[in-house]
This record gives C-alpha cells, structure tokens and sequence, in this order.
C-alpha cells in the first residue's frame, strides 16, 4: 500500500489527514521512488494553514523534499535500487512518489536517508541567498537569523567555505550550544538587548551579510547595522507564525501593519540593497536548480545536522514540535 498524508481544507495545523491507497504505477519518462526519509520545512507549515500562495488549489499532499530508492525507472539516469534525493512542489509527505527524474539526483555515498532528506531545500536556500543574491566574498562579517534552523545551519556550513565570520540569531539560549558546536563565531539571542549584542558580536567588523527569516522588527535592525554596500537577503517571515494551529487574523493584520518597510529612495544614499527570493519559484526552472547543485557539489559540504526524527505515523507530531520554534537542525520523518 502507499500511504499519504494530505490536506482537504486549509487553515489549520489540525486538517492534516493520512490516507492509504494501491502502490503507484511508474509513468512513462518518470521514475517510481520508495520514499525512506520526507525533510519538514516551513513552508509546509504556512501552506497546511493557508498563508503560502505557492499552496495548490483544493485537496493538496504538502511536503517539498524526500530521500528513497528507486523501485522502477524509465530513464536510464536511474534505475532500480538507486538511492537518490528529490525535490517536488508539494506532494513529497508519502512513502511512494512518482518523480520527475529532473528533480533527482544520487544520494551522496555514506549518507544516511535522514541527511539526504535534509539537504536539498535548506541547502539551495541558503546557497541562493548567501551566493546568488548575497555575492558572498571571502572574510566578510554575515548575521544570520533562525541560525540553529534547517536552513541557518546550512547557511553556516557554506558562509564557513568563504571564511565568513558568522553571527547567529536564534529564539532561545538553551539554542547558542548548537551554534558553537556548527562553528559559529558568535551567538545572540534575540531579545531587547539584540543591537547592543550585535555591537558587540561584530566587535569592530563590518556587517556585510544578513540573511533574515524573521520579517519583524529584526529585519529592521539588521538593516540598520549594515555597513555601506551591504545586503540584506531576505526569504522568510517566522514572525508571523501563528502561536496556535490555526492563525488569528487580527494578529496577523497587526504584525502586516507594522512590518518593516524600507524606502528606496534612503537606499540610494546609505548604499545597502535589501532582496528577497522564493525557491518555490526555481522550481520551473530545473535546469537552474541543477546548476546550482552543481555548484553545491563543488563545496564538499559535511552531511546536514538532523535534529530530529520522526516515525511517518507521527508525522503530525512533527509539525507541531516543528511549529513550536524549539527545533535545532532538521526536523525529519522516518518512512
Ligand atoms: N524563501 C524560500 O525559498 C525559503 C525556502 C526555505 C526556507 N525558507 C525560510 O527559511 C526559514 C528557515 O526555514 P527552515 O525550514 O530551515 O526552518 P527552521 O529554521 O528549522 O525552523 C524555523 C525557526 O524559525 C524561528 N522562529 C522565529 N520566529 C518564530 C516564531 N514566531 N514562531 C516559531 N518559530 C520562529 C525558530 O527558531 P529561532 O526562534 O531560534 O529563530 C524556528 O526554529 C523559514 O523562515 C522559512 O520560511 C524560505
């Protein structure tokens, strides 16, 4: 049997429902996949609760990244047995998936199902936003928020291959052992002290590089301690996560209000440049997504930190520990 999880209505972290039906047929030119590890990310989060516009329309199967292995093949990319990683726009929370032989590629010799379902989302996300957008350069100073994350270790691992010196934002202390043991240089929590601690974290460097996931008042101030010809790269809004399963629509019209907004005309004369980028979006164009895998190929990168797993059965277990904002590392279900 394939078993799946999917979401009739959205608005709630509850409408999550496993469903199970014949195993798949392989289809012409596609390759047939036997899922063994589904990496959570946020957008599956807002997507289940309705805020992602990417989500599809109606009756939907969430999930964006898996690791498996071949059961059947009709390219001769892959045949069967093959272990490989794979990326898809939704429909990735199932233990068989019938892949797009684009969105594939091998699973790195030595590493485990859990780390090749961490790797692809979080890894091209960071790339993209430290060397894509962020033109990252040797030995610049980047601040980087939600640094324990999926996507913030990642960050790490490559701003390191720069020789970066590396700031990390994270919610709570009981998180700064994880930037230490991932090498960051320094960790701040956030909190009333923040731009006093950033002062001091720089200690007289230049701040070249944010990545920012947050979009609250935090973008604000990593805006401002920018130094001239910096950039702020900015790919997430974890601060309009709703505290409940279902968002508040009163909040959310509050935290829209009071986003932080930047005026291009003040642009000009403090030489800082803010960016943003959807992944979602690369996901039409594979033949960018292969290059830039490529490229990440190239950087030798250790396997992704998993920080937790759990059994598919659990998978709404998952979500809400994931939603809670407590993780560290990737949040992955076992097949
Ligand atoms: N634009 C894109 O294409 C793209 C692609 C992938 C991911 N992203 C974004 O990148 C960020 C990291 O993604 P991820 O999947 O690797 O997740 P993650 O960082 O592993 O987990 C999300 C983290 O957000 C932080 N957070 C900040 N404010 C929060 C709040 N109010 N409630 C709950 N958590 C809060 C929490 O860490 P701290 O409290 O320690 O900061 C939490 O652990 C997310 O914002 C995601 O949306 C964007």
């Amino acid at each position: 049997m394939r078993k799946f999880y999917h979401v009739r209505k959205t608005g709630s972290l509850k409408n999550i429902r496993q469903h199970a039906t014949p195993i798949l047929e392989n289809e012409p030119g596609k390759v047939l996949v036997q899922v063994k590890a589904i990496g959570l990310n946020y957008a599956d989060l807002f997507a289940i609760m309705g805020l992602y516009s990417a989500t599809p329309k109606g009756t939907f199967i969430p999930g964006l990244e898996f690791c498996g292995v071949v059961l059947a093949s009709d390219t001769e990319r892959f045949a069967q047995g093959d272990p490989v990683i794979g990326v898809t726009r939704f429909g990735g929370y199932t233990t068989h998936i019938v892949a797009d032989p684009h969105y594939l590629t091998p699973l790195p010799a030595g590493w485990s199902f859990e780390q090749g379902a961490a790797f692809p989302v979080q890894t091209l996300t960071a790339y993209y936003a430290l060397k894509t957008l962020g033109d990252i350069r040797h030995g610049q100073s980047i601040l980087i928020h939600s640094a324990a994350g999926g996507v913030g270790l990642q960050a790490n691992s490559i701003a390191k291959k720069f020789d970066a010196y590396t700031i990390g934002v994270v919610g709570t202390a009981s998180k700064l052992d994880t930037l230490k043991n991932a090498g960051y240089d320094k960790g701040i929590v956030r909190g009333h002290a923040f731009r006093r601690e950033l002062v001091a974290a720089l200690d007289g460097r230049e701040l070249n590089l944010v990545l920012e996931a947050t979009g609250g008042k935090y973008f604000r101030y990593s805006y401002d301690a920018l130094a001239a010809m910096g950039r702020v790269v900015a790919y997430g809004s974890a601060d309009f996560t709703p505290s409940s399963h279902r968002p508040n629509y009163i909040t959310l019209a509050w935290k829209y209000l009071m986003r932080p907004r930047v005026d291009p005309l003040s642009m000009i004369p403090a030489n800082k440049s803010v960016m943003g980028f959807n992944l979602i979006w690369l996901y039409e164009r594979h033949e960018i997504m292969a290059r830039l895998l490529n490229e990440i190929s190239l950087l030798t990168l250790p396997p992704p930190m998993v920080g937790h797993t759990f059994a598919f059965d659990d998978l709404p277990e998952a979500i809400s520990l994931f939603h809670g904002g407590g993780t560290t590392g990737k949040v992955v279900v076992i097949v």
